[in-house]
């Protein structure tokens, strides 16, 4: 049985899933390590609502266990060699250089990681990639740990993680399935073995899968690419619906109800962001690529080119019913975040959005519930297309939604969280320019109530 475990990464992905195993599982000692000082300080804040990462329920489970048998640090080494059991949740960004630039994983970190694991353990080991990484990773961490270590036996395990951000909690408690990827050998099944028993601690046997690392790797893959398809096969018809008089949200409801197809992820948007996505989508096309597989690559691109053409539509649409112009307009961001119960900006069709905007010489006024100003400059910041002075004159965050809206031209919906429902709308119509615009990028708001009150209301895909 294992009584140490070590998570190298305290993100999105390896904060809330230790918190849970840490929770599920007393009489294992969890510690999650991180080269970010600044990140294991706010997990180890006195007041658990400033941990990194927001998550509906998260810093009640952390509460409950931090200082128990959940500890977060920066001595990795120390936790490394104490841990029977290595998880490695480090991000795996797409590469901005060299071969397969803008396209493959950057492995980087993963491997940084492997010969640090080599370095430091003394006792055999079990590496658990948590970390959504490209197929036959397994190996080659499997080789450099071979090769470099003290003579210590090491077994790679990969078990992918399938949590949505904003439902981390219910996800990681309930997970439709738990899926570990093993070596077929004795010590590797046994390896397998030990992990499928952690998470018996609260998973039904029947939910937890073993397949060879291969599958796994892929499955991980193929899981996010599907999922990103069904949303870009909705945004495709959304442009369809808008011209032919049909309306997307009827279009969905009438396909979902297809047990074939079923109705989650169908609803048309903005476009999809988040960490996962774009780079894993990006990851099989380059792999496809690799094998000499141009229509595979292909297929699966196209994903991502609808995608990118959502966002620029929803922009472009926005400029040309404000009568070709937004220069020194004001338009009032509402929501910033990837989608609705998350802080993470990372992708954020809001970002791509604001940047289109801003070349058009744009005055943009952000509001989000749970996104700092500091953030929204560094998104855009990030941006080659963008320069830091003009995002600090061309936008302000402020923290009140009503003043957010004030003297706005337009107001766009890039977010669905549920306060926004709540407004008090007349107000907000009183307080803007006429006419009162607004591009709802979620179809979140009630069209009715709104046009009544007197806005010109634009949803996606009606
Ligand atoms: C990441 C990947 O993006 C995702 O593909 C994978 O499935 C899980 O890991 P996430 O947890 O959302 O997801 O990433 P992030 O919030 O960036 O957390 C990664 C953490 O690893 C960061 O806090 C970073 O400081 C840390 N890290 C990175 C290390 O501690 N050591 C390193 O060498 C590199
Ligand atoms: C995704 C996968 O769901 C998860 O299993 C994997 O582990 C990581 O990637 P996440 O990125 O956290 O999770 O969020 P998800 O709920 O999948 O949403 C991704 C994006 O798609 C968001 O921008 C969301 O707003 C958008 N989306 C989702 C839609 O536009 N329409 C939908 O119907 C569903």
């Amino acid at each position: 049985m294992i009584k140490n475990i070590c998570c190298i990464g305290a993100g999105y992905v390896g904060g809330p899933t230790m918190a849970i195993i840490a929770q599920k599982c007393p009489n294992i000692k969890v510690t999650v390590v991180d080269l970010n000082e600044e990140r294991i300080a706010a997990w180890n804040d006195a007041d658990v609502s400033n941990i990194p990462i927001y998550e509906p329920g998260l810093s009640e489970i952390v509460a409950e266990s931090r200082g128990r048998n959940l500890f977060f640090s920066t001595e990795v080494d120390k936790a490394i060699d104490e841990a029977e059991m290595i998880f490695i949740s480090v991000n795996t960004p797409t590469k901005t250089y060299g071969v397969g630039k803008g396209m493959a994983a950057d492995l980087k970190y993963i491997e940084l990681c492997a010969r640090q694991i080599a370095r430091v353990a003394k006792t055999n080991k079990i590496v658990v990639e948590k970390s959504t990484l490209p197929v036959r990773t397994a190996s080659a961490i499997k080789d450099i740990l071979d090769h470099t270590g003290n003579g210590v036996k090491f077994q790679i395990l990969s078990n992918p993680e399938f949590l949505a951000e904003g439902t981390a909690v219910e996800d990681l408690l309930a997970p439709d399935r738990v899926l570990i990827g093993g070596d077929s050998s004795n010590e590797g099944q046994q390896a397998v073995q030990l992990l499928v028993d952690v998470y018996s601690n609260w998973v039904p046997k029947d939910k937890i899968l073993t397949t060879n690392v291969w599958s796994s790797e892929l499955s991980k893959l193929t899981a996010n690419a599907f999922l990103a398809q069904r949303v870009s096969s909705i945004n495709a018809m959304s442009e369809l619906c808008e011209k032919t008089g049909a309306d997307v949200n009827e279009v969905a409801k009438a396909i979902g109800m297809d047990s074939r197809i079923g109705s989650k992820f169908l609803k048309s948007s903005v476009g999809f962001g988040g960490s996962c996505f774009q780079k894993d989508i990006l990851n099989l096309v380059y792999i496809a690529q690799s094998y000499g597989l141009n229509e595979v690559a292909d297929y699966w691109e196209q994903v991502i080119i609808m995608n990118d053409h959502q966002k620029r539509r929803f922009a472009k649409n926005i400029i040309k019913t404000l009568y070709n112009t937004v220069s020194g307009k004001k338009i009032a961001f509402l929501g910033w975040a990837f989608k609705k119960d998350t802080n993470d900006t990372r992708e954020s069709a809001a970002i791509y959005v604001a940047d289109y905007l801003l070349s058009e010489q744009a005055k943009i006024s952000v509001y989000d519930p749970k996104v700092n100003e500091k953030q929204i400059l560094f998104d855009l910041d990030y941006l080659e297309s963008r320069n830091e002075s003009d995002n600090k004159s061309g936008v302000s965050v402020l923290e009140n939604p009503y003043k957010v809206c004030e003297n706005a031209h337009a107001i766009a919906v890039l977010t669905e969280w549920d306060e926004f429902k709540t407004y008090d709308w007349q107000k907000i119509y009183d307080s803007m320019l006429k006419p009162a615009f607004i591009f709802d990028g979620r179809n979140l708001l009630n069209k009715e109530k709104l046009e009544k009150i007197g806005f010109v209301y634009q949803s996606i895909g009606s």
